[in-house]
């Protein structure tokens, strides 16, 4: 792993690795260095008790082709030079890619949790990575049943594919207690976050969206926290709104708190929307489609695309939702019903 979303699916699996299974499984954490800002990765770790990355291959920031070289190259290093059972995976980043395609490659089975969710927008960096970790994957764990038959209907074998739940709902559920504002949180009442490549790599892009949020939030008499992914940091500084006020990256736990207090998301993230849903928030999907499709078919979530006026819309429709308790994501033990499928896939391999 290597990445903000990975160390929060991370949080949930190592724990239950540590109080269920400590036993039976060796767990060893590989981190990539794909983040390494302190907010991006260390103060993950520390928040939820994640165990000290064994290796950390530092490889830092470049272009997808750089990075994920880097990355390939480290981790198959690292799997000849020890025997691992299995690499478990997480997501659709960089780092979820290079783990699985070294392991595939020097034959160690891949376990991809968080399989299955598909976008089909190929402009997407995550889409080719989350389409190629399962390909090279020997257990595919869905979280969503919508996720288990994408699989299927591209002709995975049905004994490999298995509908665990999602992690992220186990990790909302066991940290809502633990939740803290940050000292920046001021009552906004709107919580915003921006990361993706088709919404950031063009200031001119990024400015629309933002004077659409604005407006958005000056229409419903509310104000915005920006919590700003550094990728957009430097744009950012140089931009000023009436109702926007850009904060550092939040932590798991202030995130959650966040939550509890806003009456609305508007997010490019997949991580949260479905928190915001787990959450009870209702959320603006700033993308023209999304692979959390059932958030948006129980009316939790919208698509509004990047124009002005359909973001603006957006916001008023989704000022009064609210949504209620989710049904399509497990009940809050996936990370459970992930090990505990490994563990027997390996009792019924070492069976034959
Ligand atoms: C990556 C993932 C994305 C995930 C997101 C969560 C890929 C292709 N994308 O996107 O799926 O949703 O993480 O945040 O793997 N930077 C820093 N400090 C850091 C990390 C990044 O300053 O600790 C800046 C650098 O300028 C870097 C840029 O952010 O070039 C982008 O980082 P990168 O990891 O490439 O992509 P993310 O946008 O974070």
């Amino acid at each position: 792993m290597g990445a903000r979303p990975q160390f929060i699916k991370a949080a949930a699996i190592s724990h239950t690795i540590r109080d269920l299974y400590s036993g039976q499984i060796q767990e060893d954490i590989l981190h990539t260095g794909q983040h390494y800002d302190d907010a991006m990765s260390a103060r993950f770790f520390r928040e939820l008790d994640i165990p000290a990355p064994r290796y950390n291959l530092g490889v830092g920031s470049g272009s997808h082709g750089a990075q994920t070289a880097a990355m390939l190259r480290g981790v198959e290093e690292v799997l000849l030079s020890e025997h691992y059972d299995a690499v478990l995976v997480y997501g659709d980043t960089n780092s979820t890619l290079a783990g699985a395609l070294a392991a595939a490659k020097v034959n160690v089975p891949v376990m991809h949790v968080e399989a299955g969710l598909r976008s089909y927008n190929r402009a997407m960096p995550e889409e080719l990575n989350r389409v190629l970790t399962d390909h090279a994957s020997t257990l595919l764990f869905a979280p969503t049943e919508a996720a288990k038959e994408n699989l299927c209907r591209e002709g995975f074998a049905h004994d490999k594919v298995f509908l665990s739940g999602d992690v992220m709902l186990d990790n909302v559920r066991r940290y809502a207690s633990s939740a803290m504002l940050p000292d920046c949180y001021e009552g906004e009442q709107i919580l915003l976050t921006l990361h993706r490549n088709l919404n950031t790599d063009e200031d001119k892009r990024l400015k629309a969206i933002l004077s659409s949020v604005d407006m958005a939030a000056g229409r419903l008499g509310a104000n915005v926290m920006f919590a700003v992914h550094p990728r957009v940091a430097k744009a950012v500084e140089s931009m000023m709104f009436d109702n926007i006020k850009p904060v550092p990256p939040l932590s798991y736990h202030e995130t959650l708190a966040v939550l509890q207090k806003v009456r609305l998301v508007m997010t490019d993230s997949g991580g949260l929307q479905k928190e915001s849903f787990f959450s009870g928030r209702p959320c603006v999907v700033l993308r023209t489609e999304t692979e959390w499709t059932e958030i948006v078919d129980c009316g939790a979530a919208i698509l509004a695309g990047g124009e002005e006026w359909s973001i603006v819309a957006a916001a008023e429709r989704m000022w009064s939702v609210k949504p209620v308790p989710p049904s399509q994501f497990g009940d809050g033990r996936a990370a459970e019903q992930i090990v505990a499928s490994i563990l027997h896939h390996y009792h019924n391999e070492s069976m034959l």
